[in-house]
């Protein structure tokens, strides 16, 4: 795969946005948000910003005497990320990469990169260069999801396998939540802890998040030749009859952990 895969184009960074506008996403940021514990004037750097929403949010923590700096790799989600923080001025965006950080050592106070790592080839070398970046006593804070976790109520489990499998082929790094522990220590990291967000949605309605993700994991899919586009359609309509029968389920634990640098 290439380094990171599943580039955002202005699509799929649209749709992200609106899924991650959701409440059961927003659950996931404040979650995020308790455990950064941010304070007044702090320098925090956001990598992988996406849509900045958290930056957005991360910026009235820190106030304007802090710094909110997000970074990414996709230019339309650099765009997104700015236009939604253009008023903050302790908010800047910039293009950039998670295994190569354009910043000076012990910058930061914390460092954040929430479903973010999945896409990246080299995480030991992404999280070396979180624990750089930030200042000595700093905090790490990721999120991450195991998509072998995925519970669906669907009358055909083969193919809800079937789409796992496609999605995990898809990106880089699919099943990092039991193995990062070990790779933080290995970062030096320390006080490392970590909490399930379940990400629990009872409805398939167009732009929200279960919906998104269920054409995605069908997309890939078919993209690589794994379902044809008629078992797909299958897949996928009979969870919509499930949502118009009440009957719908979906849930994803997403793995928060934070850590300190030492
Ligand atoms: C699922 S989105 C999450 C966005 C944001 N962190 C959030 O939780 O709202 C993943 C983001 O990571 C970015 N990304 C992927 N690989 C990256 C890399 N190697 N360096 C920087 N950003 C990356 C993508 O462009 C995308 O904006």
């Amino acid at each position: 795969m290439p380094e990171s895969s599943a580039k955002y184009d202005e699509d799929t960074a649209r749709s992200t946005e609106r899924a991650y506008l959701t409440p059961e996403i927003t659950q996931q940021r404040m979650a995020t948000l308790q455990a950064l514990a941010l304070r007044y004037g702090q320098r925090v750097l956001d990598i992988g910003v996406g849509p900045g929403l958290l930056a957005q949010d991360m910026a009235l923590l820190v106030g304007a005497t802090g710094k909110v700096i997000g970074i990414d790799n996709a230019a339309a989600m650099v765009g997104i990320a700015r236009k939604r923080c253009a008023d903050l001025p302790q908010v800047k965006v910039d293009s950039g990469e998670a295994q190569k950080l354009e910043f000076p050592q012990h910058h930061f106070d914390a460092v954040v990169c929430t479903q973010v790592l999945l896409y990246v080839t080299e995480v030991e070398q992404a999280l070396a260069e979180m624990r750089r970046v930030l200042k000595p006593g700093g905090r790490a804070v990721i999120v991450e999801t195991d998509w072998n976790g995925l519970v669906l109520s669907s009358n055909f489990p083969d193919l809800t396998e079937i789409m796992i499998q496609s999605w995990d082929a898809e990106v880089a790094s699919p099943n990092l939540p039991p193995v990062l522990q070990p790779m933080l220590k290995n970062a030096g990291f320390g006080g490392i802890s970590v909490s399930a967000i379940p990400v629990i949605v009872a409805s398939c309605v167009r732009g929200n998040y279960a919906h998104s993700m269920i054409q995605q994991l069908s997309h890939c899919a078919v993209k690589q030749g794994r379902v044809t586009e008629t078992e797909a359609r299958k897949w996928k309509e009979d969870l919509y009859q499930k949502h118009r029968d009440d009957a719908f389920f979906y849930c994803i634990n997403r793995f928060l952990f934070t850590a300190s640098a030492f």
